[in-house]
């Protein structure tokens, strides 16, 4: 199968529902007007791989459901995708578990900064994180990304850099404990090298501040790239930083919340080991953690399938947007499923972009104020993981609203 194509593979993507309605999906059933084609939160519209199904069926079919105790295997099930998939060498026993990364960075939060730190984040970004800091008593100090052209026109029309003179003065400002890093980047779609993780990671060694880097969508690089994990560059970084891992986003079973922390450091572990009791989010969900280990014990196959079938679907909303709107403007799409788009030509802020699509378009993307969108822009961030026919007919409706609201002007 050619990069890209609704080939002839195992798992047939493009088959999937055209409505999740109905099915107590935050994505489909948040309230909103009838009809509207929701492409906004971080789950996927794909069934899961037929192993992880056989494995939960399987369990479901004992009929007990008490509390749940994961066993080791679980965490050499992650500690080997790790390694084959990542090249990373994790010991099983530095990882702990907790109910889903958001939770789990709760806690890091609290066994890293204590009440009153500051925590350098590179905007725009995940909007939990904005909430997730400030909700712990922290304080932001944003390092925003740089928009630079893309190289290679047929990749987007922009995408982001990291900008280390920037980075050095927000994490060396006082007060500042820790630096959250996400990688790859959602919303702007990087997949951080190797030399840009060590150029950040190095500037933090020299200022005493710890890394938590997200690594939730580590997984899902399109075809042909591979993933840098920030632990595995040195030694010293691995030390110095945890790391958040999840099968939620590439397997897509982020409602049976379970995740897992890598932290090397002894102590720093058993602080946030403390910490993720006191916030009781350690308790894993007895199908969340079958799931995970099924998912990364044997659906290797699926996994890249499913990649390239949502490169495909970046490929086909490149090709519309510039045939259609060549006023937006995309930034090129390194890992995640989430494409990040420039709408500032249309001249709407982007809170009032997403709500006027939903009710007039009926289309929903999520709006670039929540990742902190640069001041006198609009953007919009498209989830790409539902079945191409899904996409188009999004797209369509967007283009149709842009061609409504630039003939009354
Ligand atoms: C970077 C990042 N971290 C964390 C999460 C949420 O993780 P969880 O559902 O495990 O809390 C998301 C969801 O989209 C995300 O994009």
């Amino acid at each position: 199968m050619q990069e890209g194509e609704i080939g002839d593979g195992a798992f047939d993507f493009g088959a999937c529902a055209s409505s999740r309605r109905g099915t107590a999906s935050v994505k489909w059933d948040t309230p909103s007007e009838e009809g509207v084609l929701p492409l906004w939160v971080a789950d996927m519209d794909f069934r899961v791989a037929p192993a992880i199904v056989e494995a939960l069926r399987r369990r479901v079919d004992d009929g007990v459901f008490g509390y749940a105790l994961p066993p080791p295997a679980w965490h050499e099930s992650l500690a080997r995708w790790l390694s084959r998939r990542h090249g990373l060498t994790v010991a099983p026993d530095t990882i702990l578990d907790a109910t889903g990364v958001i939770p789990a960075l709760a806690a890091v939060l609290r066994a890293i900064c204590g009440q009153d730190g500051k925590v350098v984040i590179q905007t725009p970004v995940y909007g939990s994180f904005f909430t997730t800091i400030r909700n712990q008593g922290l304080e932001i100090v944003e390092s925003p990304l740089r928009r630079v052209p893309v190289r290679n026109a047929a990749d987007g029309d922009f995408t982001y850099e990291m900008d280390f003179d920037d980075l050095e003065r927000k994490v060396s400002v006082p007060g500042v404990r820790l630096f959250l890093l996400c990688n790859p980047h959602n919303p702007v779609g990087r997949a951080w090298t190797a030399e840009e993780l060590r150029r950040a990671g190095e500037i933090c060694l020299r200022h005493g501040v710890f890394v938590a880097s997200d690594e939730i969508h580590a997984d899902l690089q399109m075809p042909g790239s591979r993933h840098v994990p920030f632990a595995g560059i040195s030694e010293g970084f691995a030390a110095s930083s945890v790391t958040f891992w999840s099968a939620s986003k590439a397997f897509n079973l982020a409602g049976l919340q379970t995740s897992a922390v890598v932290c090397v450091d002894r102590d720093v572990r058993e602080r946030i080991r403390r910490a993720i009791r006191v916030h009781c989010v350690g308790e894993l969900n007895l199908f969340g953690f079958i799931a995970s280990s099924v998912a990364w014990d044997s659906c290797a196959d699926w996994l890249d399938e499913l990649r390239v079938y949502l490169q495909g679907n970046f490929r086909a909303m490149l090709g519309f947007l510039r045939a259609r709107l060549p006023q937006c403007r995309v930034a090129a799409l390194e890992a995640t499923y989430l494409a990040w788009v420039d709408m500032t030509a249309f001249g709407v802020p982007s809170a009032e972009l997403e709500r006027r699509l939903e009710r007039e378009a009926k289309v929903r993307f999520a709006n670039g104020a929540q990742f902190g969108e640069p001041a006198g822009t609009s953007f919009l961030r498209v989830n790409l993981a539902c079945s191409r026919a899904t996409l188009l007919e999004a797209l369509e409706r967007l283009a149709t609203w842009c061609a409504g609201i630039a003939a009354a002007s």
